[in-house]
């Protein structure tokens, strides 16, 4: 079975079981400052665990794109990736751990329904409890029922209440607040030898050993947490399910690595027919990030010294470095591209169609890379032979000559050189407007931040966007946003710069509608029906079938704004005034025919 099978499989079990399919979000996500991408698949989905009405019902299923990085040290050994795919199928205050478990099994098992796997070589771990939350007993007794209704003999369920890295054992959450709750993890002996019945302490060592492969989490979310407590539990019991699909993949089709699946297969063998040296973790680490390059640019992500953008640079630049050390001709990462996309033909039209774009970003990143990279290498060079580099010295290679600080530690590290980490951030926090950036600890994930405030300047933003398309005509789109405690961040598409007397009367316009007392309401249309009827949005493409319209309405019947969106909002207007006047304080241009404003609350 090709990966390709194994992703519409999964969708189409779960469509047979009554979800309905929606696509991926993309990676970065829409009006979520919190997170640089999708780390989770719930991570699009929590205002509808949160009990916010999905408006293709409630139950779901996809394959969600996600990146992690903050693993990157990890990359280059048999599991991990920056770039993966979660098969997962949702419960929105539907079924519960019954069917998610019944259905897990069967998907897991099942030849001719699922992916026929074997039976006797599947473990599973229950919670075993805390102070937040009972021992799990139902999903205990779920899973004994079926290994003894399907002859599967032996022990082969751990009640799990402490792990090795002293993580919190089957309990799951994307950070410090959101939902959460308990978990029932599978996993699979990818060694074929062990035997049921082991104690708990002799199977942890084989999960130690990595025997045993985690292949799929069913998370039961009906627990909230807030700055790292649980508070209670939420309005509604969701199920979450995780399927890694590079690790299912890796198991259907007998591999010792995710690297040898037909994800990266093809890859792999022109990054080793390039090769002069055989360094088999190097190549693994050049596919990686090529690949995550790859989704990002698909993704709209350029290469910039900030947020995303910086993570794609420091993608690229790592996967030239280590293309260099295994004798890979320069200037020819470009070429790997279309091996890296042979097994998302017709799966991802936003990579597959864009090609040669992809391409050429890659390509110009590598040279700006290597123009600066002589001279840096020598400034480095000359500071390592002083032996210590300072926070001063990093941030110079960094904004200098574009070297990634991770960059000067690795090399620095080979060398046994220390870098003053925090006389950089010192360094950083001077030179640049450091709310969105690198060092902030925002790699960490974590959940949107739903603050009161953060959530009135989400609608206040959408009055912006509903005012300035007023003023500036229908040509004005959403070219990006960005919202934090402080401000928001706002980019159209218009091609000059807005006189201030139109930020003035888009300024009032907003201010306007807060003073109406307006109703933020939503509706469930037809995405081609919404569309017809002149509902702002821009990315279309991205929306399911069924998409919730936004709705900004006064009293009076005055609509202030229509827009697409996954929320959350204010419920009135009158929970913006409190926070002060809107007001535009600056207009600038971001990239060709874009425009940015930074607007505050005061
Ligand atoms: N959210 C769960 C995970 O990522 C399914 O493992």
């Amino acid at each position: 079975m090709q990966s390709s099978d194994i992703r519409s499989h999964f969708l189409e079990f779960f469509r047979k079981r009554e979800h309905t399919i929606i696509p991926s979000a993309p990676l970065v996500p829409e009006n979520d400052p919190s997170v640089l991408f999708n780390t989770a698949g719930m991570q699009p989905l929590v205002p509808y665990l949160l009990g916010e009405p999905h408006p293709e019902g409630s139950r779901l299923v996809n394959a969600q794109k996600c990146v992690r990085t903050t693993d990157i040290e990890e990359i280059g050994d048999k599991t991990h990736a920056t770039f993966f795919e979660m098969l997962g199928n949702w419960s929105l205050g539907a079924y519960f751990k019954q069917e998610a478990i019944e259905w897990s099994y069967e998907f897991l098992t099942s030849a001719e329904e699922g992916l026929g796997l074997d039976p006797t070589r599947l473990y599973v771990t229950v919670f075993g409890g805390n102070a937040d939350a009972p021992r799990d007993d139902e999903s205990y007794a779920i899973w004994k029922k079926i290994f003894d209704s399907a002859g599967v003999a032996g022990e082969r369920i751990y009640y799990m209440t402490t792990t090795p890295l002293g993580k919190e054992p089957n309990w799951w959450s994307a950070g410090e607040n959101g939902p959460c709750g308990p978990d029932t993890e599978m996993f699979y002996d990818v060694t074929g030898t062990l035997t049921a019945g082991m104690t708990q302490a002799e199977y942890m060592a084989a999960d130690e050993r990595q025997d045993v492969v985690e292949i799929w989490n069913d998370v039961f979310m009906e627990y909230e947490k807030k700055d790292g407590q649980v508070i209670g539990k939420l309005k509604q019991r969701n199920v979450d399910t995780g399927a890694g699909l590079e690790r299912v993949t890796m198991v259907i089709q007998g591999k010792d690595t995710i690297f040898d699946t037909d994800l990266f297969a093809h890859l792999m063998d022109v990054l080793r027919a390039g090769s002069s040296s055989p360094d088999i973790r190097l190549q693994r680490i050049v596919a990686d990030h090529l690949r995550t390059a790859i989704f990002l640019i698909g993704d709209g992500v350029e290469p910039s010294n900030t947020d995303q953008g910086y993570i794609l640079r420091r993608l690229i630049r790592r996967a030239v470095r280590f293309a260099d050390v295994l004798g890979i001709q320069e200037g020819t990462l470009d070429n790997f591209i279309s091996s890296a996309l042979v097994p998302y033909q017709g799966v991802y039209a936003n990579i597959c169609d864009r090609q040669s774009e992809i391409e050429a970003v890659i390509r110009s990143e590598e040279e700006k890379f290597r123009q600066t990279l002589k001279r840096g290498l020598g400034e480095l060079e000359k500071r390592l032979t002083d032996g210590s580099i300072s926070g001063d010295d990093a941030f110079v290679l960094f904004s200098t000559y574009g070297f990634p600080l991770e960059m000067t530690i690795e090399i620095a590290k080979e060398r046994n050189v220390p870098v003053d980490e925090s006389a950089f951030r010192e360094a950083f926090k001077r030179h640049q407007d450091l709310s969105r950036t690198a060092s902030t600890g925002k790699f960490k994930g974590g959940l949107a931040d739903h603050s009161p405030k953060v959530t009135a300047f989400h609608t206040a933003t959408h009055l912006l966007l509903a005012g300035l398309r007023k003023e500036l005509g229908d040509g004005v789109h959403q070219a990006g946003s960005n919202i934090t405690e402080e401000r928001t961040r706002f980019d159209f598409t218009y091609p000059e710069k807005v006189p201030r007397e139109t930020l003035d009367r888009v300024e009032a316009y907003v201010n306007e509608a807060i003073a109406a007392q307006a109703a933020v309401g939503t509706v469930v249309m037809e995405k081609e029906a919404a569309r017809a009827a002149g509902v702002e949005g821009s990315f279309w493409e991205k929306y399911p079938e069924k998409v919730t319209v936004y709705q900004v309405e006064a009293p009076d019947g005055t609509v202030y704004s229509r827009e697409l969106c996954g929320g959350p909002h204010v419920a009135n207007t009158s929970a913006i005034a409190p926070f002060g006047r809107f007001r535009i304080i600056k207009e600038e241009a971001s990239s060709a025919g874009v425009r940015r404003i930074k607007a505050i609350f005061e």
